[in-house]
């Protein structure tokens, strides 16, 4: 593949080509992938429009460029390292070519129980290896996948299954977390009481778990893939054709299914996997994040085997036996490019070093963080006990929305700094805006991080909903891209993201929007309002704070109770994920005088910032302020 950057200088030769001729750039990468016939056009995009394509014309199937494509070649190499839950569990080592005859076989079945091209299949498994089978799957028949991490609540479920009208549900009958065991196929049967667009479940054995079964609509996976051939004839999708949908949650309403389509994700997650890991042969790679989210997608399934690397998917947890157990991982697996995130390092730096001391961690050549602002002493901790100072830590900013990283150091190449993502990679054009919509110009300055150009990953719609996709990234500065974070650019130009300006509040890096929340604690009888924050959490990153009003006065004892309650709906309807940390039920809530809850005093106060609280005098009702922070516990 072209432009793999090797040092400095190069970064900057080739970004100058990227960004003076993005279709000669992107056109010549593309050159090294199969195609069933290529493109007409490289872009064509308008970003006033929010009408973006890539590689208009070109027809392909993404399967055949992660699988057949690498099968003369390495056929018997692996492709997926299969790590479960428990260490006494044999690893499994799947080779590109049983990866090729697994998701062939499962291909051929969906086939036969009548998913064609274009039907959305709802994907709802734990981490094993059926979950890379099944999105294959989908797409070897042009099938369009939606994962739903398998930590959703059967709410959650529904609403999505509902949203993209899925035809199938893949589920396992059970999940291995830790030491628990949870009940998935339960889950998925309460959510299709309310999902009448699925006909089929497909359940995949896993705990051996006593499920029920519907006669006509459940069936085991594994009694249908016995008889069926390991050959399935790899669909021709068109370049624009949606290769997946994945939900994520916006500031309001619900969550917004992003629409990622073939070959530009293809070409984009295959390139930049290739340059900000720095993957060669023969390395093992492992990004410890969960399918069900974006980094599982673009960084453990599509851009690993896009680049014919080794890819460990782990079933299991940090902390399972022991705190050691990524560390044992990577001793085992000789494990050389590691990637998790931030909440995952903080959590561990707090347990004994011995846990790390005991490991050999000498493989290690890159270490990657994702998902949220890494803070200073968490990057240290990962450099030097992780590192031992020699591995360059790639901090990458990225999104479910933009398909692949956007800023993140090259390794080897670019400097790195603590809590700076650095540089944009090539094609990249990010800007900061003014809250009046003017680029800040020159370097030591900060603003609303916007991207000024299109590249290839970016998502292309919201499914069913292109007016949302617009209005939520288009329309807040015409002509570009708007994130939703803040940044600012140091001295010598490097990024450094410092977190959300939308009421979207990133929990051990998972995504949360404010509002769904919200709706879900007022469905409480005796809630009046309610409003969420973050505050700062020091393994978290951030944590959710709830300022709720009740409609009459209750006792303290009927309060906790109405804690527990509010946690169990919220954990109900969203998941564990989502449930509060703190809850101060206030006599009222800050509002502007147009009636809006003043959230920004309401930040402050979560994260004990009580002494700039700025001018409150213009407030309807200033008294609020001082009986919330009177009445605050800690
Ligand atoms: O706020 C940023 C934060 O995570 C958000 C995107 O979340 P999601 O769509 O779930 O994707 C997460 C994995 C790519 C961003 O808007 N974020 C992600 N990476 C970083 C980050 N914040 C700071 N530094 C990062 N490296």
């Amino acid at each position: 593949m072209k432009y793999i950057v090797k040092n400095l200088p190069e970064y900057f030769k080739f970004q100058e080509k990227a960004l003076k001729d993005p279709e000669r750039f992107w056109g010549a990468i593309a050159e090294s992938f199969q195609w069933k016939k290529k493109w007409d056009k490289v872009m064509n995009a308008d970003m006033h429009k929010a009408d973006i394509k890539w590689f208009e014309g070109a027809e392909l199937n993404i399967t055949e460029n992660c699988i057949d494509r690498h099968l003369d070649e390495r056929g018997d190499q692996t492709a997926i390292i299969f790590e479960a839950n428990s260490p006494e569990e044999k690893a499994q080592h799947i080779t590109y070519r049983k990866l090729y005859e697994e998701v062939n076989k499962v291909a051929n079945v969906l086939k036969e129980q009548g998913i064609q091209k274009g039907d959305r299949v709802c994907i709802y498994l734990p981490m094993i290896p059926e979950l890379a089978y099944t999105m294959l799957a989908c797409a070897r028949i042009g099938a369009i996948h939606s994962v739903i991490f398998a930590g959703y609540s059967s709410t959650a479920i529904a609403s999505r299954v509902n949203d993209a009208s899925c035809k199938m549900i893949v589920c396992a009958d059970g999940s291995y977390r830790g030491a628990k065991e949870i009940n998935l196929k339960g889950i998925v049967d309460k959510a299709l009481e309310d999902s009448p667009s699925v006909k089929t479940v497909l359940v995949v054995k896993r705990t051996h778990c006593k499920v029920k079964m519907k006669e006509g609509r459940d069936v085991y996976l594994e009694d249908l893939t016995q008889n069926v051939s390991v050959h399935c004839p790899a669909e021709t999708v068109q370049a624009e054709d949606p290769l997946f949908i994945l939900y994520t949650s916006g500031s309001t309403g619900k969550p917004k299914g992003m629409v990622h389509t073939t070959a530009g994700y293809m070409i984009y997650t295959a390139h930049t996997f290739a340059n900000v890991f720095q993957y060669e042969k023969d390395d093992v790679y492992w990004c410890t994040a969960d399918i069900g989210w974006i980094t599982g997608h673009s960084y453990i399934l599509y851009g690993p085997l896009l680049n014919g690397a080794t890819t460990l998917i782990f079933e299991g947890v940090p902390s399972y036996p022991d705190h050691n157990r990524f560390w044992a991982v990577i001793e085992k697996h000789k494990v050389n490019q590691f990637y998790t995130a931030p909440t995952a390092i903080r959590s561990l730096a707090k347990q004994d070093i011995k846990h790390v001391e005991k490991h050999d961690l000498s493989s290690l050549k890159v270490l990657g963080s994702v998902g949220e602002p890494i803070n200073v002493e968490a990057w240290n901790w990962y450099y030097h006990h992780i590192g031992k100072e020699r591995c360059p830590i790639v901090d990458t900013w990225w999104q479910t929305e933009t398909g692949g990283i956007l800023i993140s150091p090259i390794p080897f190449s670019t400097p790195t700094k603590a809590t700076f993502a650095t540089f944009p990679l090539l094609g990249i054009q990010p800007v900061l805006m003014s809250d009046d919509g003017i680029e800040q110009e020159g370097n030591l300055t900060n603003g609303k991080l916007c991207i000024k150009t299109p590249w290839p990953g970016i998502a292309r719609t919201i499914w069913n909903d292109h007016k949302r996709y617009f209005d939520t990234y288009f329309s807040a500065y015409p002509g570009y891209y708007f994130s939703g974070d803040a940044a600012l650019r140091d001295p010598a130009g490097y990024y450094r993201i410092t977190g959300r300006v939308d009421d979207v509040v990133i929990v051990s890096g998972h995504n949360l929007g404010t509002a769904p929340i919200e709706n879900t604690i007022n469905e409480q009888e005796i809630v009046a309002e309610s409003a969420i924050v973050g505050y700062p959490h020091d393994v978290k990153g951030n944590a959710l704070y709830g300022f709720i009003t009740l409609k009459r006065e209750i006792s303290e004892q009927e309060k906790e109770q109405l804690k527990i309650a509010i946690n169990n709906s919220i954990a109900d309807q969203i998941g564990p994920i989502a449930k509060l940390s703190k809850i101060q039920f206030t006599v009222s809530l800050p509002k502007t005088r147009s009636g809006k809850i003043m959230r920004r005093i309401l930040r402050k106060i979560a994260a004990n910032e009580m002494e700039n609280l700025g001018d409150t005098s213009t407030l309807l009702n200033p008294e609020a302020v001082q009986a919330i922070i009177v009445n605050k516990k800690d």
